[in-house]
């Protein structure tokens, strides 16, 4: 497996990871699916305390080294104690140290950055956590949390990224690569629909593009992120076969002309409008948060 350095921290993970958000309710079966994937070289596994997989992902990275875990933090514990009680929690459900990247979930425009952000240096200071990060948070979000940090700094910025969903070209990836900041690419499959007959024409130029290099078409979506050289998609998949194909997105390069031939495609073709009407009621509506935490608690609990 190929590795790629996570900004600019020196640690080195999988260049393509593994999400798990609405894993099954199937433990074992998601805990072997990831365990397929950590067998092919994948080091790299997102969570977050809102999907409910943090318990899958420690039963699947325990007793492994060198695997590189990434959680998050919902909105409604961005208060000073609500952090540093959610992360305990969060490591006690991934049943591990130290929580390698702990993540902003979302922005929250009710607690001030600073309060959040005083946590997360206490809890690297305390050594629970050891890179800070964030999550959907927009370009002048981004600089806000960077400034109300005093010693560390914000190692990546995980958002939607993929051949149908681009907004991060509009601003972030630009500025991430100045600053040596990873972007971490979410729903890199467009959530699966990637494969939906609307996209059959993108498809079908995958598909004959991805056969000159033995790849098929989920492949060569998730290596055309991994191109963009700061890109670590996490695509998530329950299947193992999918698992298996995801690990062998990484490791190889599409070339220049490859890249123009897609790029070229997809500038004549219409984005995705559903990133645009959900991420504003996101960011603006803690309720939606607040309930989407409140059923990850539920699932977090029944084990608990
Ligand atoms: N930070 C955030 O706010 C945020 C938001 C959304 C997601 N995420 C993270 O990003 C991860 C990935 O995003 P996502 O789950 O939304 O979507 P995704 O990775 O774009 O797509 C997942 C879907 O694609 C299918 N799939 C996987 N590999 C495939 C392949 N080789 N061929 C065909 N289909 C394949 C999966 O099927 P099977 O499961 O049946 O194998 C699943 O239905 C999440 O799990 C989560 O960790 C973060």
């Amino acid at each position: 497996m190929q590795m790629a350095e996570l900004g600019k921290t020196g640690e080195r993970i999988s260049e393509v990871g593994l999400g798990t958000w609405m894993l099954s309710t199937n433990e074992a079966k998601e805990v072997e699916a990831l365990r397929t994937g950590l067998d092919a070289g994948i080091n790299f596994v997102d969570t977050a305390e809102m999907y409910g997989t943090e318990r899958i992902v420690g039963r699947a990275v325990s007793g492994r080294e060198n695997i590189f875990v990434a959680t998050k933090v919902s909105p409604t514990h961005f208060h000073y104690d609500d952090v540093i009680r959610a992360c305990d929690a969060s490591l006690a459900r991934l049943g591990v140290k130290s929580i390698d990247l702990y993540q902003l979930h979302w922005p929250n425009r009710n607690v001030p950055i600073s309060e959040t952000m005083r946590a997360m240096e206490k809890l690297v200071d305390d050594g629970k956590i050891r890179h800070i990060g964030v999550s959907n948070f927009s370009l002048e979000e981004l600089k806000e949390a960077q400034d109300a940090l005093k010693k560390n700094e914000i190692v990546s910025n995980q958002v939607e990224y993929s051949l149908v969903v681009r907004d991060a070209e509009r601003d972030l990836l630009a500025y991430c690569r100045e600053q040596h900041m990873s972007i971490i690419a979410y729903s890199p499959l467009a959530h699966g629909g990637l494969f939906e007959p609307r996209y059959a024409k993108l498809v079908e130029l995958l598909s004959r593009i991805g056969k000159r290099h033995g790849k098929t078409p989920a492949q060569v979506a998730i290596n055309w992120l991994i191109c963009k050289g700061i890109v670590v998609p996490i695509p998530k998949a329950s299947k193992k076969e999918h698992v298996a194909e995801i690990a062998g997105a990484a490791g190889w390069r599409l070339g220049g002309d490859e890249l123009k031939t897609i790029n070229d495609f997809l500038s004549g073709y219409r984005k995705r409008p559903i990133s645009k009407l959900v991420k504003p009621a996101l960011n603006m509506h803690p309720a939606i948060t607040g309930m989407l935490t409140w059923l990850g608690g539920l699932r977090n609990r029944k084990k608990d």
